[in-house]
């Protein structure tokens, strides 16, 4: 059953009504600030329509991995100060999101009225989806609302365990739209392109695994292609390999063989003698020793933009190289003019790979930028999110 939609609880009204509003707002912050608020943005307009239409709306989030106890550098004061600046209408902020202090704040609420709940990671309860933490949270409102889309593939107390316990629950209009997007890639229009970069293969055999038998064309960049490239006996220096994933890389190396779409690894690359900026590097066809890898080559991201070009669906997750360093970002760049001059469905995910789409002012010019980087690997991968599965589920 498909998950009920924001529209649906409107038509049945929300003035008065108590709404948990679970959002992503895990956002980078500087200084005690808030850096990128692209996530805050994304939530914007499913709370708004809440707000105007009488609910009272509880907002909760995590932000960071703070290990189940409160530390303050992880606090979401400074995302309750940005949230109410974007709103146009102050936003409270409860240093506790369940127990006496968030129900009273909760009771104080008026219609129209919306308030942000301190880290809900702060509670190891959280990631253990304990169901008395559930409960807790349960308690504060009688209507559910998942806009969580980045977080929709962890089975949390906030995105799976509170599910059943309320009256009513639903998808909010960013995670519908999320979900809109990725199934045209699960269903994509062919040539289907995957483009995954990254550092570690440990991270992505699996959707590499998953694409070499979905896709048309896997690209595989980024540090992880060095161990790929190990895998095949070719020289890769002293590049970041994964020995012991090794074993793993050959064999989807011959799975994706198999499937008559073998891996396109890069054929040239940018090395350095040291990981830093302003280090010696070259462009080379073989890694030669003491060098280590730090970008796919040009001639690799010729390949690449070629495969761009004519596919109709593209998906692409992670950097082709080590992006932050302005020398080595040349391949990723690359890769982001190509999908972005692509006639194709594209939907890009991954921090970094947003990142380079918006340095270089290409983001109008892909057809979806995901707030989820695992959740949209997960997805693409033809796994179930937990977080869906539960509103799919819910009353
Ligand atoms: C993310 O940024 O990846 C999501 O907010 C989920 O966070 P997590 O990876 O720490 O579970
Ligand atoms: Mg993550």
């Amino acid at each position: 059953m498909a998950a009920r939609t924001i529209d649906a609880l409107l038509a049945d009204g929300v003035r008065g009504r108590r709404v948990f509003l679970r959002a992503d707002l895990n956002v980078p912050l500087k200084d005690g600030t808030v850096g990128d608020d692209t996530r805050i943005r994304a939530t914007l307009p499913t709370l708004r329509r809440l707000l105007d239409a009488g609910a009272r709306v509880l907002v909760a989030s995590h932000l960071g991995r703070p290990k189940g106890k409160p530390d303050p550098k992880y606090s979401l004061a400074p995302v309750a100060a940005r949230l109410g600046e974007l709103l146009g209408r102050p936003v409270a902020f409860t240093p506790e999101c369940v127990g006496p202090e968030a129900e009273a704040a909760a009771a104080k609420l008026r219609d129209g009225d919306a308030l942000l709940l301190e880290n809900l990671r702060f509670h190891a309860e959280e990631e253990k989806n304990e169901p008395g933490f559930a409960a807790a949270l349960a308690r504060l409102a009688d209507v559910y609302v998942n806009d969580a889309f980045g977080t929709a593939h962890r089975a949390h107390a906030s995105t799976a365990g509170i599910v059943p316990l309320v009256a009513r629950a639903a998808a909010g209009d960013l995670l519908r739209g999320e979900l809109e997007q990725l199934r045209r890639v699960l269903e994509p229009e062919r040539p289907f392109l995957c483009l995954l970069g990254g550092a570690k293969v440990s991270d992505k055999l699996a959707v590499i695994e998953a694409m070499a038998q979905r896709a048309d064309v896997v690209g595989v960049g980024g540090a992880m292609a060095y161990t790929f490239l190990r895998a095949q006996g070719k020289p890769v220096g002293k590049s970041l390999v994964e020995p012991e994933r090794e074993t793993d890389a050959r064999r989807v190396l011959a799975a994706a063989q198999a499937a008559g779409h073998p891996l396109l690894l890069p054929v040239d690359h940018v090395v350095a003698q040291e990981l830093a900026a302003g280090a010696p590097e070259r462009v080379v066809k073989e890694i030669p020793d003491g060098w280590l890898g730090v970008d796919i080559g040009p001639e690799t991201a010729a390949r690449f933009a070629a495969e761009a070009a004519r596919a109709r669906t593209i998906f692409w997750n992670g950097p082709m190289g080590v992006f932050e360093i302005d020398a080595f970002a040349k391949g990723t760049e690359a890769v982001a003019r190509a999908v972005a001059a692509s006639g194709a469905h594209s939907v890009v995910g991954g921090g970094d790979s947003l990142a380079a789409v918006n340095k270089l002012g290409l983001g109008a010019r892909i057809s979806h930028l995901s707030t989820g980087g695992g959740a949209s690997l997960e997805f693409v991968e033809g796994r179930e999110l937990p977080g869906v599965a539960a509103l799919e589920r819910a009353r």
